[in-house]
């Protein structure tokens, strides 16, 4: 089925400049962006983005690395788009992602692993609206 997912570049991976081969990954795979934009998220946003991690030992890290820079937010629409994003993306540690890989190929640590995707139908419902309004969606 046509699915939408919440793609996040995250601020090792901007910047190292590799904003372009990235997306290029997902429209090469079928995805379509259908909305996106760029931020630089402050402590409550990213907390709020994060919040079933809130009581894991690296909560304060990951929410201290998601503010350290801008990031790009993008809805990403296709055929099985939430899977088909965490197959391009590669395991969340980049040490045990495989080679080709997103993170293989643009990570450096399970903090500083470049890319977030939505891992389930219920978490894109919500990380999609937790950054974009209805008005912000593009389909085409
Ligand atoms: P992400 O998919 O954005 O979701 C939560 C993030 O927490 C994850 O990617 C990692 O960057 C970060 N993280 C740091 N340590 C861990 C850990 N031990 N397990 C899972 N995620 C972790």
């Amino acid at each position: 089925a046509t699915e939408r997912t919440l793609s996040i570049i995250k601020p090792d991976a901007v910047a190292k400049n590799a904003i372009g081969e990235i997306i290029a990954r997902f429209e090469k795979a079928g995805l379509q962006v259908v909305a996106a934009k760029m931020l630089h998220l402050d402590e409550g946003k990213a907390g709020g983005f994060y919040a079933e991690h809130k009581e894991r030992p690296f909560f304060g890290d990951l929410v201290g690395f998601m503010t350290s820079g801008p990031v790009v937010v993008q809805v990403l629409e296709g055929e099985g788009a939430i899977a088909k994003n965490r197959e391009l993306m590669g395991a969340t540690n980049p040490k045990e992602a495989a080679a080709g890989t997103i993170r293989a190929d643009f990570a450096q640590s399970i903090d500083a692993n470049a890319v977030h995707g939505s891992d389930s139908a219920a978490s894109a419902e919500r990380e999609i609206a937790y950054f974009f309004g209805a008005d912000e969606i593009c389909p085409r």
